[in-house]
């Protein structure tokens, strides 16, 4: 049976909790009051993106929790738009200004866009912005193991970690498994399946009534088991809380197989296959 750590050790050196805050799409003074409500229940990573259009909202929680800043890494994307490498940099320095800060925590690029081919431009921008100290953690999201090789390649620098779609009808083993040789971070979004969340499952319904927690907290408790740290986002309160509730049970190997099972091939929620959807 694995007994996860409290935290990750990503391969730069930095950390991450088991759990992030899913911030999309969390907007205005409501979407303030959520990630406030969040970091005051504990959460100390929140991830948001260009496209969300909350990064102010993101910095204005910040500061409103009291939380200190050194406690919450703040995880932001590069969107399609701006992979060509001077334009990757100056979304960069947009980001840090709208969150508020002097350096942004993690950046990612949001999504490979292949057909472009201009994602490795973003990547050696990524790769400066670290070294001149803009960014401390840099990352991917949605990268196959193809693009993954790519960037590596060019650049000998390995990606931090990679923010996939992971929820229990798509597990993405072939990718976790790529991720542990290369001793990348595997985060999931969507990690508890929206609207095609399992909860009515057996696998899911029977692990929640033989620990005494919800479904919900048995899906995130899979990720973690499975070293995935999921990004689940709620604007409520009490479901927050619940979500970062997870290290007081432990599942056991049969019952993370169970929940492993419900995986699907074409389990994607909207079909977004990084060979082929795209966004701007
Ligand atoms: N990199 C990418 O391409 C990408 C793509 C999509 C998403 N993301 C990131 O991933 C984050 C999470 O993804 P997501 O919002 O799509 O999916 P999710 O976190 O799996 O699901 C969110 C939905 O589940 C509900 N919910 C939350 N906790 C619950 C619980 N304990 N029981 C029942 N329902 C619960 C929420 O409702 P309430 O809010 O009403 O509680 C909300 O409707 C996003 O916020 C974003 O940061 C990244």
């Amino acid at each position: 049976m694995t007994t996860p750590s409290s935290t990750h050790h990503l391969s730069d050196g930095t950390d991450a909790p088991l759990v992030g805050f899913g911030t999309y799409p969390l907007r205005g003074e409501e979407g303030i009051a959520a990630m406030v409500s969040a970091l005051e229940g504990g959460y100390r990573w929140l991830d948001t993106a260009v496209n969300y259009e909350n990064e102010v909202e993101v910095g204005e929680a910040l500061r409103r929790s009291g939380v200190p800043r050194e406690e919450v890494r703040v995880a932001t994307k590069i969107p399609g738009r701006f992979h060509a490498h001077d334009l990757a940099l100056q979304s960069l320095r947009d980001s840090a200004q709208r969150l508020g800060l002097e350096q942004i925590d993690v950046a990612l690029i949001h999504w490979p866009n292949p057909s472009r081919g201009l994602y490795p431009q973003a990547w050696a921008a990524l790769v400066e912005a670290q070294r001149e100290g803009l960014v401390r953690t840099i990352g991917v999201s949605n990268f196959t193991e193809e693009h993954l090789a790519r960037v590596v390649d060019e650049t000998g620098v390995t990606p931090a970690l990679n923010q996939l779609e992971l929820h229990p009808r798509f597990p993405q083993e072939r990718m976790r498994a790529v991720h542990e040789r290369l001793g990348i971070l595997t985060q999931a979004w969507s990690p508890l399946g929206k609207r095609e969340a399992p909860f009515e499952e057996e696998a899911v319904a029977r692990a929640a009534a033989t620990h005494d927690v919800t479904p919900g907290q048995v899906v995130l408790r899979w990720h973690v088991q499975i070293g995935s740290m999921p990004l689940p986002k709620s604007a409520t309160p009490s479901r927050q809380r619940e979500n970062l509730d997870v290290t007081g049970f432990e599942l056991t190997d049969d019952e993370v197989a169970a929940v492993s099972a419900l995986g699907r091939q074409d389990g994607r929620l909207f079909g977004g296959d990084p060979d082929t959807h795209e966004e701007m």
